[in-house]
């Protein structure tokens, strides 16, 4: 098993490239099934999510070649087969082949989300929109999800909460469907206007993806096309906590601020300089942190929940007291003991996380239990004096492209072995 050493209290220093977003690419490679055709897909992280999708593309009878960040899929030859239970269950954002899968083959057949322990991974949701298009869903005992539709005919669909997913799978499938499809409610984070930007280039009908209601017009989808996956708001926002948490003055390129904006906005509170470029970030940390006013997690445009660990871990080390309340997930708190191994003076209770500043962080060995906790880790062994060991390198791997040497280059000592 791989352990990620890192030495802290080095101050970083320097420029990288931000990678392309993990849940932009995720839906848009199941998207590819609806080209029947080539995409060229530029800035694709190298991450096992983005892996795994592709596995799940080629037991589609999909070919799928990488080349550095482009990624290229032919989906011609694609049918329909169920994809094999064992990689669904790997990674949560597969479930969103479900609706791909619905608009191509008029079935699919997929295991209820693996993924990250983050509580329970409904996906309620999803099948009810599936459902409203005109689906029969089927959640068997074993954990298979069946969805069947002789045909899709557009529906209003009202979500009781903006669920990411579920307005992932609705849109795919809603694109295949006969007739309009209003989707109210829906959610609005950037990566669901890049997958609606990729669906319209390769000839869907969307208006309004980024606000509460998309609307969709069925149309025959199909060609080759080019994409360019949109920038990953939640590693940029990393890589700023761990400047914050480290001390520094580092530059993200390829960034796109306008997504980032209330978590530029609480670094700020905190006593670190941001000057924002077009598609840069300038990022200066103070010497000590001050706490920040409450930081409660809301969908997009608020606070975003996965942005909810790396900036705990920034703010221990904080002057004074920042109050967390993580709204989206039942049990997004699994970094909270592993960080108090470092030195961390945290309280939990429910939604609600109580960090007290100290002065210091001492090295440990830590362990992983999810993708983001993972990444408030590495935060804050970049502040702790010593050597920390982290394990449960698997998560951080499913989101981060090459994060120790992103670290590196901003001269941490950061090196797996
Ligand atoms: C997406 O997950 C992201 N994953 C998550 O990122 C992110 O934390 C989340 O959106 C919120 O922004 C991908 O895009 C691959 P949701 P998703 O449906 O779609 C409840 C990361 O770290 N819910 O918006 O699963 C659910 O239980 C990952 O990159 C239902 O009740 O999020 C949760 O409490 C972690 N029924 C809330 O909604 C459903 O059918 C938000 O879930 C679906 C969701």
């Amino acid at each position: 098993m791989s352990v990620l050493r890192i030495n802290g209290g080095k101050r970083l220093r320097g420029a990288i490239k931000v990678q392309g977003a993990k849940n932009s690419v995720l839906p848009i490679l199941a998207a590819t099934l609806l080209a029947r055709g080539e995409t060229v897909l530029h800035n694709c992280p190298r991450i096992s999510d983005a892996d795994a999708a592709l596995d799940i593309l080629r037991r589609l009878g999909c070919t799928a070649e990488r080349e550095d960040d482009t990624v290229v899929v032919r989906s011609d030859a694609a049918s329909k087969r169920a994809v094999p239970v064992e990689l669904m269950r790997e990674m949560r954002a597969s479930v969103v082949f479900l609706g791909a899968m619905l608009a191509a083959f008029g079935e699919a057949v997929a295991a209820k989300p693996g993924g990250c322990e983050l509580g329970p991974r409904p996906v309620d949701l999803h099948l009810a929109a599936l459902r409203a298009l005109g689906a029969e869903t089927e959640e068997r005992d074993d954990g298979v999800i069946v969805c069947r539709a002789r045909g899709l005919r557009g529906a209003r669909i009202d979500l009781p909460f903006p669920s990411v997913g579920a307005t992932e799978n609705a849109l795919l499938a809603a694109c295949a469907a006969k007739g309009e499809t209003v989707i109210r409610n829906a959610a609005r984070e950037p990566e669901i206007v890049d997958l609606a930007d990729f669906l319209n280039g390769i000839g869907a009908r969307i208006r309004g993806a980024g606000t509460q209601t998309i609307a969709v017009e069925g149309a025959p989808l199909g060609g080759d096309t080019e994409h360019t996956v949109i920038p990953d708001r939640i590693a940029a926002a990393t890589y700023l906590a761990a400047a914050a948490s480290a001390g520094g003055d580092i530059e993200l390129m390829g960034a796109d601020p306008r997504t980032l904006t209330t978590v530029t906005g609480v670094f700020s509170e905190m006593g670190c300089r941001i000057e924002a470029g077009r598609d840069t970030i300038r990022f200066t940390a103070p010497e000590r942190l001050r706490a920040a006013r409450p930081v409660a997690t809301r969908p997009y445009p608020g606070f975003p929940t996965d942005a909810q660990p790396p900036l705990m871990a920034a703010a221990i080390t904080a002057e004074g007291t920042t109050v967390f309340v993580e709204n989206l997930f039942e049990d997004r708190y699994r970094h909270v003991p592993e960080l108090q191994k470092m030195g961390a003076d945290i309280k939990t209770g429910g939604k609600t996380a109580v960090v007290t500043g100290v002065r210091a962080l001492k090295a440990a060995r830590v362990r992983a239990h999810d993708l983001r906790g993972g990444a408030a880790l590495v935060v804050a062994a970049l502040a702790a004096r010593g050597e920390t060991e982290i394990t449960g390198l698997h998560y951080i791997d499913r989101g981060y492209d090459r994060l120790e040497t992103a670290l590196r280059t901003l001269g941490a000592d950061a090196r797996r072995a």
